[in-house]
């Protein structure tokens, strides 16, 4: 993750926000390259969820009507529990500080609690277990607090009761900063899609099955946040809304759930990489509700949500509105609250994602070379255009090639440094292709194309060059 991290600061893919000020905890910057590796993915996701005849896109606003967070179940729910050490002042989440204890703490904290029970050799397993059932409910976990040393000083029983914490960012609009006129940052971006059902529906004239689709900012106040992009407090959302008819929730969940493990596996991660993490307790409204997992350096980690929601979020609004948020089935002639299949990926958990399984280092020539292997679609710079040498008129074909693929791809001139040089670095920044114009260039018109994984080198024709590069960007 260190290397990763660093790569990409110095390449100029992510840098810590506000960084000359110190920083500002949960928020990144993203840098010349990471902006094209963002946009290239949520162009990926837009193409792929509506360039069909099914899904509309929407972009709505952050700020909102507070009813919304209040019929979304937000105001209530959206909380975590926390504590705080006495000593030391770090605040936790209880949830995590709970998953994060390794075994030999965890069984500590069973034998303490229940004395003689666990004085023997168990499988890690079974403590595990042991600890997932004893530890649940607000008060057996308050028990297990007192007897939890905090991670960062030290100490035992030096955590405050358990407080549950609103994760949403309040504001407030117009001069007055009353609790009337209270306004959310939304902490997520799905709300926007329901409040506008009906004006998407009526407008594009859909019917059902159809979806809704948004990618926008998205903001929590996370109580810890940690792993680089993982858990931030501003951070982007790609979602998609699928209504549906009452009882065809489960087939569609189904079809979901495929499209959205093959979109990751289009982009080219790596099967066992992935995996699937099926939620065993639901929200009261949920009837399913699986997510993506990829394999980070520091463990599995969820990028993405499939969730069948029922009518529970139109059936809401309706009621906080007063307004019908029903579809009228011209066939059946029937009036209902259509049910939902939710998809929601995180833009920058997938960007980092998509940077950990790209990120690789390999050993050539008795050198390191460092290499991000991004599918072509999603990599920075499509290609990069070499004079071999500055002279003979090389550097001026190579100049205006450049012009000319740059109408249609973001492509990088480089004319300085030996060319091993010059491959290393594109090699660095997950460059897929760099065409190198050389003496044979002045003669035939051909150049060298070097693709990045296997550094093989053919020659093609300058002309075939946009060509050859579409057909690889977007196969
Ligand atoms: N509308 C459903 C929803 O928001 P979620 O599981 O809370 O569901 C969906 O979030 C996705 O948003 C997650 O899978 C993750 O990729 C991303 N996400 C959530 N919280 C995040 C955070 N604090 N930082 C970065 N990404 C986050």
């Amino acid at each position: 993750m260190d290397k990763i991290v660093s790569l990409a600061k110095r390449r100029g893919f992510v840098f810590q926000s506000s960084e000359i000020y110190g920083g500002l905890n949960g928020c990144w910057d993203y840098g010349p390259l990471g902006v094209e590796l963002l946009n290239n993915l949520k162009q990926s996701w837009w193409r792929a969820m509506t360039y069909r005849d099914d899904i509309e896109g929407v972009d709505a606003s952050i700020l909102m009507h507070p009813r919304v967070w209040e019929a979304s179940g937000h105001v209530a729910n959206f909380t975590d529990p926390m504590v705080d050490c006495r000593q030391c002042k770090a605040r936790y989440r209880v949830d995590v500080l709970m998953d994060e204890l390794n075994t030999k703490k965890k069984k500590d904290v069973l034998r303490e609690l229940y004395p003689g029970e666990f004085d023997g050799q168990q499988p890690d397993e079974r403590i595990a277990s042991e600890f997932a059932a004893r530890i649940a409910g607000d008060e057996a976990t308050a028990k297990a607090l007192t007897v939890i040393a905090c991670p960062n000083c030290g100490t035992k029983s030096s955590f405050t009761e358990a407080r549950q914490f609103n994760l949403m960012f309040k504001t407030f609009v117009g001069p007055v900063e009353d609790s009337n006129n209270v306004v959310y940052l939304r902490p997520e971006t799905a709300q926007g899609i329901f409040v506008n059902f009906l004006n998407v529906q009526n407008a594009s004239r859909q019917k059902l099955p159809f979806g809704i689709a948004q990618i926008g900012k998205a903001f929590r106040n996370e109580i810890n946040t940690k792993n680089f992009l993982f858990r931030t407090r501003e951070f982007e959302q790609m979602e998609m809304q699928y209504f549906v008819k009452p009882g065809e929730e489960d087939r569609f969940f189904e079809y979901w759930r495929g499209e959205r493990m093959n979109w990751f596996l289009s982009l080219g991660m790596k099967p066992e990489h992935l995996q699937w993490h099926k939620h065993e307790k639901l929200a009261h409204y949920a009837k399913a509700a699986f997510d993506i997992e990829f394999k980070f350096p520091f463990g599995w980690g969820e990028v993405e949500g499939i969730h069948s929601r029922t009518d529970f979020d139109l059936g809401s609004h309706e009621k906080f509105s007063g307004k019908a948020m029903k579809y009228f089935d011209e066939q059946s002639k029937e009036k209902f609250v259509p049910y939902v299949i939710e998809t929601s990926v995180g833009a920058s958990r997938s960007f980092m994602a998509f940077l950990c399984a790209a990120f690789d280092e390999e050993m050539v020539e008795g050198e390191m070379r460092t290499v991000l292997r991004f599918h072509p679609s999603l990599a920075p710079m499509k290609a990069a255009v070499l004079p071999l040498v500055n002279r003979d008129g090389m550097d001026d074909i190579a100049r205006s090639m450049t012009r000319e693929l740059q109408k249609h791809f973001r492509v990088f001139y480089d004319d300085s440094g030996a060319i091993g040089r010059r491959y290393r670095r594109q090699d660095e920044i997950g460059t897929p292709y760099c065409f190198t114009v050389d003496s044979q260039t002045l003669q035939d018109r051909t150049v060298t194309v070097r693709e990045r994984d296997s550094m093989q080198q053919e020659r093609i024709a300058m002309d075939a060059v946009k060509e050859y590069l579409l057909t690889r960007i977007h196969p």
